[in-house]
């Protein structure tokens, strides 16, 4: 394996240090060689490190991450018009998020380097799976949080867990940009963040969990895009799968951002040659980010797999939430919702199997039922007054 920089195709050597290309600074991607395939012939155990041929360090720190479910939604997809529609519920992973996919490979890289610490910035989710893996593995745990921008689930999580918390003054982004010139300045710290290509090593697993689920590929797989690590490690995931043949074609790759947070939309849309928005904000606060630092290969993913990207408002985002628990049993939190309010939305054309990648658990942001129509009311304690309720 190597590292590849995906802005201007300079190649390095495996170094888990290195996060960012020497000659532009864009991030690097690990790219597998021939000898890699040929290895990886045959898969054993379960869950994340089921795949270790594929992936770039021996499994050390777990908690029993992925084989999450992926669920057939008859119901949903009647009404969104799709004959196989499927949620695979990343909420299942052990704390909760898609997130430790990738951590269980990064934290084994951490230790690989001899590091005392970890950090990372975060929205939540990443600062509750790393929170988790440190304590796991004996190390320190630095987070830094956008202040009053972090659902309680998620912050409960990293609480417990042990982690020092920087409540940062600002949002994501400049959250993002401190923890990278920390990690760059104290050799000591290793840098969690999806601009590690590593991490996004473990999160490519789930491509491989729904092809062998599907027996093949989707025709489409839909997910929401913050700073674009996921979309960019599943569609790789995909090309090694196809690359192993495994399976004959790619699925398209669907990206969903909300719509006061788009920057990778907009790009897409204008053709422009940056990424950013300001002042990005959405009630789906783990994508609330402005300045994605993956937004060349979310790009790439979108169009290289003839793909689409778009924008749900914070209502749609709401009511998808509230109709994927009532007709599915299904409780994401509000970003996991854009997948399915972008179905209701746009009917992607000539697909017939779509996955929609639930990234995270609703119990993440309870104060996101708020937002849902209540039937609870205070009663007396007679059975009279509760048999009133059952009638409605
Ligand atoms: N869904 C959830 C629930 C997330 O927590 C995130 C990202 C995304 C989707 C978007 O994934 O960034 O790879 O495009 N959360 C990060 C965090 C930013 O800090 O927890 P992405």
């Amino acid at each position: 394996m190597i590292l590849h920089c995906v802005a201007c195709n300079a190649r390095y050597r495996q170094d888990p240090m290195l996060h960012a290309c020497r000659s532009c600074a864009s991030p690097l991607e690990v790219l597998l060689e021939d000898r890699d395939f040929d290895r990886a012939r045959r898969f054993e155990g379960r869950g994340v490190w089921r795949f270790e041929p594929l992936l770039p360090v021996k499994r050390s720190v777990t908690l029993g991450e992925g084989d999450t479910g992926l669920h057939l939604c008859e119901r949903l997809g009647r009404r969104l018009g799709i004959p196989r529609l499927y949620v695979k519920n990343e909420g299942e992973n052990p704390t909760g998020s898609f997130k430790d996919r990738g951590m269980t490979v990064g934290i084994a890289l951490a230790l690989s380097t001899g590091a005392r610490a970890v950090a990372c910035a975060s929205t939540g989710n990443t600062s509750a799976s790393m929170s988790a893996y440190a304590a796991r593995a004996g190390l320190t745990a630095l987070v830094l949080l956008p202040a009053g921008k972090v659902a309680g689930g998620k912050l409960a999580q990293a609480v417990l867990h042990g982690a020092r918390i920087a409540q940062i003054e600002g949002n994501f982004d400049d959250a993002m940009r401190l923890v990278v010139e920390l990690s760059s300045q104290e050799r000591s710290v290793y840098l969690l963040n999806s601009l590690n290509p590593y991490r996004l090593e473990g999160q490519k697993t789930l491509a491989f969990e729904v092809c062998e689920a599907l027996g093949g590929s989707p025709d489409a797989l839909v997910l929401p895009m913050g700073n674009a690590g996921n979309i960019s490690a599943i569609w790789k995931g995909f090309r090694e799968w196809r690359r192993l043949g495994r399976i004959p074609r790619l699925p398209r790759m669907v990206g969903v951002q909300a719509e006061r947070a788009a920057p990778i939309v907009r790009t897409l849309r204008e053709k422009s040659a940056g990424c950013r928005v300001e002042n990005p904000e959405t009630v789906a606060t783990a994508i609330r980010i402005g300045a994605p630092v993956n937004w060349r290969k979310a790009v790439a993913a979108v169009v290289d797999s003839g793909g689409e990207a778009g924008t749900v408002t914070d209502g749609e985002i709401l009511k998808a939430q509230q109709e994927l628990a009532r007709t599915e049993g299904l409780f994401v939190e509000p970003a996991s919702a854009a997948p399915i309010a972008y179905l209701r939305k746009r009917r992607l054309k000539g697909v017939r199997t779509v996955v929609c990648v639930a990234t995270g658990h609703g119990l993440k942001d309870p104060d996101a039922a708020e937002h849902a129509p209540v039937k609870m009311k205070r009663v007396k304690p007679t059975l009279a007054a509760i048999r009133r309720l059952l009638e409605g």
